[in-house]
């Protein structure tokens, strides 16, 4: 949809993200962005060595914590390189030479973290949900681990296919989870984990900041060929300056962390997640219209995943969708059919809206 003047027509994104951002963060970003907490500067011409954004990424962190609950015994590290980098750097942060780690394959972006960590160390695939093609979760009781293993891997939430996993298990190894799409949108067992890592693009701020939260006992020297950049230890050690870090990413997500605190914190975003998803899960369940192959107790809340039961009409479908303020409902590209991301910033509204328009197209075309 073509938008001439600098207002914005109500539309609603339902990218996999970038992701949309909530009007009054918005707002705040290009009020305050000439200058910057007084300092007569914009954030965007920070030196991030000064006393006031060094006061931001302090603030930042300490929201965070209060957010998630951080134990104190976990550090908090502010990276570049997304999520696709830390796919390289856990196994060469974590691993000893020769030293392998588990993982589960349960879709799309599982396989993408092990090639690339397979690039670098032995990977034994726990389970898969390859023979179901990635319509389910293998269950727990069928992961074959690996006592002697480095770490064990999981993607909390399969953004391409749909699939979210609802509980995480008390491992003998450190867990380590890829929660780029569900970060922020539910409390988390943090104890249990060895290192969460999450890009912020999608329910927490903009492209350019990736969030690693680690347990101090896995802070270790970087093997010799590790650029110090990315190493664990080094950006920990210095506050996460070891380099210029994603100033003006880490500024974005700072206001969204005071946003989702203001919004009631991660119950608030939790309770929201399931009521919109709820919304339209209901709506494709109860047509023969379309259709949602993954399995319902696997069902993500984020990503919604679903198909047209006359494929023909997908493009129609997008094309009206888009026409009617609804945009980047197209599925992923190696999926197919139709995708509704439902990150922290969009409202029950647009989920409605949405549900609305499914509807008449159905009555339609049906
Ligand atoms: C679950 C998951 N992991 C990793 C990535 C890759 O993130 P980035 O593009 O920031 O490297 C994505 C991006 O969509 C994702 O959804």
């Amino acid at each position: 949809m073509a938008c001439t003047s600098s207002e914005r027509a109500e539309r609603y994104n339902f990218a996999s993200g970038p992701a949309m951002l909530p009007k009054e963060v918005l707002e705040q970003i290009r009020e305050e962005l000439p200058n910057w907490r007084n300092t007569g500067s914009s954030v965007l011409e920070q030196p991030f060595t000064s006393t006031a954004f060094k006061q931001l990424m302090v603030e930042t962190e300490a929201d965070l914590r209060t957010l998630l609950t951080i134990p104190d015994n976990y550090r908090v590290l502010f990276m570049q390189g997304g999520a696709s980098a830390q796919f390289g750097l856990l196994p060469l942060n974590l691993l000893r030479s020769g030293q392998s780690a588990d993982y589960l394959e349960s879709g799309h972006w599982a396989r993408k973290a092990i090639s690339e960590a397979r690039r670098h160390s032995p990977v034994n695939v726990i389970a898969s949900g390859t023979e179901q093609a990635f319509t389910a979760l293998p269950p727990l009781d069928h992961w074959q681990l690996d006592p002697a293993a480095g770490y064990c891997h999981v993607t909390s939430n399969e953004t391409g296919n749909g699939l979210q996993l609802q509980e995480f298990p008390e491992l003998s190894v450190p867990l380590v989870a890829d929660m780029t799409s569900d970060f922020l949108t539910r409390p988390l067992p943090l104890e249990r984990f060895g290192l969460i890592y999450a890009s912020a693009q999608k329910n927490l701020g903009v492209a350019g900041l990736c969030i690693v939260i680690i347990r101090n006992d896995l802070l270790r020297a970087p093997p010799p060929g590790l650029p110090t950049a990315f190493s664990y230890a080094a950006q920990a050690e210095q506050q996460s300056r070891f380099n210029t870090p994603p100033t003006f990413a880490l500024y974005v997500t700072g206001l969204m962390l005071r946003w989702m605190g203001r919004n009631g914190g991660v119950p608030a975003m939790a309770a929201a997640a399931q009521q919109r998803s709820r919304l339209l899960y209901r709506c494709v369940e109860n047509s023969d219209f379309y259709l949602c192959p993954q399995r319902p107790a696997d069902r993500s809340p984020i990503n919604v995943c679903f198909q047209l039961t006359k494929p023909g009409l997908t493009e129609t479908f997008l094309t009206e969708a888009e026409r009617n303020g609804l945009a980047n409902l197209r599925g992923h590209a190696a999926i197919g059919g139709i995708r509704a991301s439902l990150y922290n910033p969009m409202p029950l509204s647009g989920v409605a809206r949405l549900v609305e328009f499914m509807t008449d197209f159905e009555r339609k075309h049906g």
